[in-house]
């Protein structure tokens, strides 16, 4: 096996997002044109590292021993140092642990939480964001359904892809979430399933605002 020394952190990124059109950077590079984001938090994120291309600060969360070796390697701030857009230094924390374990020194930091494809983090990491901080959130797990659910959450936009493009809109927002089974949308049931409920008109991804 490699060493974490002799892990190439390009080569990795790439093969991840690189390889399959998912750096993402477009969307978060439209995130900060149009919301005030200056710290972002990214549990799950695997070796997902697009985010510190754009964001100054941001704090990673992973339990993969992949990613702990990853976020260790020495050569990853050079690799952000090349693709970073903007001029001061980047600040990249990681966290190599289960993100349901709470860091209570980072409560109501941040400006920006990303959950995708890795689990209810909107639930178990929302005393990250600052009350009118952001959740970017697909439904892959059902946690934009989730939540929708959630009385501290409101839908604020949804993301669309078109032509490899992101867009971002707040148009007819109140066609999102009915589920196409006549079925009620609990916690219990999004939990249980783990895989959210079909929705009559669904969104790649989903912008919310913490109200509470
Ligand atoms: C499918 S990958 C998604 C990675 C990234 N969010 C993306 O969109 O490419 C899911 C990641 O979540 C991490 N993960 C899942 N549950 C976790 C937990 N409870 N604590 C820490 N990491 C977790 C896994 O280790 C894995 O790296």
């Amino acid at each position: 096996m490699r060493s974490s020394n002799t892990m190439d952190v390009e080569q990795e990124y790439k093969k991840y997002y690189v390889d399959r059109d998912y750096e993402q950077v477009d969307l978060f590079r439209l995130m900060k044109d149009k919301y005030a984001i200056e710290k972002v938090i990214y549990p799950g994120s695997y070796v997902h590292i697009s985010p510190s291309f754009i964001f100054t600060d941001v704090v990673y969360i992973d339990s993969d021993t992949k990613a702990i070796k990853f976020f260790k390697n020495k050569k990853l701030i050079d690799f952000v140092n090349k693709r970073k857009e903007y001029s001061s230094a980047p600040k990249i924390t990681f966290h190599g642990i289960d993100y349901k374990k709470p860091i209570d020194a980072l409560f109501n930091q941040f400006d920006l939480l990303i959950s995708q494809y890795a689990g209810f983090i909107s639930e178990a990491c929302k005393e990250y964001l600052k009350i009118g901080g952001y959740l970017l959130v697909n439904n892959s797990h059902g946690d934009a359904g989730l939540a929708s659910i959630d009385e501290d959450y409101q839908l604020i936009s949804t993301v669309h892809k078109n032509k490899g493009k992101y867009r971002i809109t707040d148009a007819a927002l109140e066609r999102y979430f009915i589920p196409k089974r006549n079925i009620e949308v609990s916690r219990e049931l999004l939990h249980k399933t783990g895989k959210g409920v079909g929705y009559t008109h669904p969104a790649p991804l989903y912008i919310f605002q913490r109200i509470a």
